[in-house]
Order: C-alpha cells, then structure tokens, then sequence
C-alpha cells in the first residue's frame, strides 16, 4: 500500500496538474483532421513528444495520462516516454477503459452508455505496470437529467468500482471519471443536480466495493451550463455549483479531486478552476487534468509543421502556466495576452 499512497501524493501535489493525453487513436485522429494533420501513429507520436518535451513542462505537470499505443512509444531518439516523464519527474497513468457503447442502439447515445473495458483489465493492468504507469483512467459519461434510478448510470458505477478494486489489488491509482457532459441547452443548476447524482453513486459503489478512498482520485466535470445553453453562468456561479456538489456527493476522505475541461473553451476551463479554487479550503487536494483546455490551441499552431514546434511549444507552456496560477486563485483573463 506504501507505493499508491506516494503516488496519490505525488499527483495531488500543490501547484502541478495532471495533462490528459490519452484519446484514443480515433479521438486523436478527429483531432488531426481538424486542422489537417495526417492520421498516421508517427504522428501520433510526434505530437506526443512535442508536448511531453516542451521545456520545463515538469514545473506544472506531476502526471500524464496516456493511451495504449502512446505509452508503448518515445521519443525520436528512442527513450520510451514513460521513462523520458520519469527522468522528468512526471508520472505516467494510462487510460484502460476501452470507450462507450450504447445501451439500446435504437436510441443512440441519448438512450444511456455504457463504459466497456473490464475484460482482460487485470492482465492488460499488470503489463502496463511493467510499462511504467503508476495510475490509471476509467471514463464513464452521463447526461444532464440522468439520475440516481437511470440503469446506465448504476452500471457505470459498478464497472467503476470494479475497475478501481482491480487497479488497487496491483497498487495502481485508479482516477475514476464520471463525466456529466455539457451537450445541451441545461442550466449550471441542472448540472450542479447531475454532478451530486451522478458522484454520488460513484462514491457509494466504491465504498460498497471495499475500495480504499484514499487512494482514489475523481475526475470530474464543473457544474457549468449546457454548451448551447442561451444564458450561460459565470465563472463565479460555476464555482459555488460545483464546489457544492462535490462537497454534498463526495466523501472527505477520497485522495484528490481534478477537473476535465470537457468542451469548455481553455480561457474558460481556467476562469472556473481559478473561481473554484479561490473557495478553498477543501476536504481534498484539486487539480487541474485538462485534455482540451491545454492542448487545442497547441495542435492548432503546430498542425503537423514540424517548423512550428516550438512555438507549439511556447503555447503549452503558456496554458500551463495559466492552468497553475488559476490552481492558486491567481488568474486572470488578463493574462491570456502575456
Ligand atoms: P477534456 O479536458 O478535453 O475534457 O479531457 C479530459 C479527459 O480526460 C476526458 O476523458
């Protein structure tokens, strides 16, 4: 139990985030063709190490999510990247859900997903140890107005404990991700409802699971309003939301609490994480665990030039810089044009 205890504590230490860069090969091929990169794994990798290499990257980052190819590939002189993020200092996790399907395919996503990957996790859990990875990922999502009594919503809790149970068995930290997702018109006190259900459930499955919450990490979304939504809250309101929800849905004892982005634009992922961490104190450590939020303005100004790295680079670092003042409650919109 020594290990997962230092690793909880390394990942929530003060003043650092956790970079999410595990899409999938598919997610990240989206994300290519967007701004016209070719979907190739050198690719892939490339833009990888771009970011794990951006200069003093350590300073903001105590961890990094990777996907499973990324973290079977390195850097162009041939160090595997989650040994080049530990001579950094920088640990590596590793996303092992194996993404959503729909739980009635007449209905789509709308009627309720579920979060596959259970199958084979104890065996692919135990190779991506001796890989390098310390902690692991687990995402399930919900829809605003989904509830308590919704069977998607209790079979994603189960499969989170069960992911969770069988990452502690081998002193792995399991982040558990329920994302309540901000596709809609909903309000951020409709989100806020959502985000208390939803974390809840969560938290409950884990407990009965005999899971240790101390060495759990939850991912979670902002109590925001729906993307589309006509009037949407401020990043005061955001923050009184969610600190709220989290404080009613979740147990003081969990070892940490980290934001997704999930679809907000990054000036405004670091407006609500600055607002909420300007209400701390807290019964746990936040962070920031942005995937979007630092990494679309970075894939934009590089978009496959290899002449554009570094002042890909220069961005990252910027919004890392960025994510970690507003950690400390000392952001401003202002400095998005330093
Ligand atoms: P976003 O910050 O883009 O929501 O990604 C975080 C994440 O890990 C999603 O699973």
């Amino acid at each position: 139990m020594k290990n997962i205890h230092k690793t909880v504590t390394a990942l929530m230490q003060q003043g650092k985030g956790i970079l999410a860069a595990d899409e999938s090969n598919k997610t990240a091929n989206k994300r290519f063709d967007a701004v016209g990169v070719e979907q190739t794994e050198e690719n892939r990798r490339k833009y990888r190490e771009l970011l794990f290499t951006a200069p003093g990257v350590e300073q903001y980052l105590s961890g990094v999510i990777l996907y499973d190819e990324t973290l079977r590939q390195g850097t162009e002189d041939g160090m595997p990247f989650p040994e080049y993020l530990a001579s950094k200092g920088v640990l590596a996790g590793i996303k092992v859900d194996q993404g959503l399907e729909d739980v009635s395919p007449d209905k789509g996503p709308e009627g309720g997903q579920v979060t596959r990957g259970l199958e084979g996790l104890e065996d692919r859990l135990k190779e991506y140890k001796t890989l390098g990875a310390s902690f692991a990922k687990w995402r399930a999502v919900a829809r605003v107005g989904d509830g308590y009594a919704d069977p998607a919503i209790i079979e994603n809790a189960k499969r989170l404990a069960e992911y969770a149970c069988v990452c502690q068995s081998l002193d792995i930290v399991p982040i558990v991700e329920p994302e309540v997702l901000i596709d809609g018109v909903h309000s951020a006190e409709d989100t806020e409802g959502s985000l208390i259900e939803s974390l809840a459930i969560v938290a409950d499955a884990l407990v009965k699971k005999g899971v240790k919450l101390s060495h759990v990490i939850f991912k979670t979304s902002m109590a925001v309003s729906g993307k589309d939504a006509e009037n949407r809250a401020g990043a005061q309101e955001v923050a009184e939301r969610t600190v709220r929800a989290l404080k009613t849905a979740l147990p003081d004892d969990v070892g940490g609490v980290v934001f997704l982005s999930g679809g907000q634009t990054p000036e405004e992922a670091t407006g609500n994480f600055n607002a909420i961490a300007r209400l701390e104190p807290f019964p746990w450590e936040v962070a920031f665990s942005f995937s979007r939020a630092l990494q679309e303005p970075v894939l934009e100004l590089w978009a496959g030039h290899d002449e554009k790295k570094e002042l890909a680079q220069a961005e990252f670092l910027k919004r890392l810089t960025l994510a970690v003042a507003a950690d400390a409650g000392g952001y401003s919109p202002g400095m998005e044009s330093i």
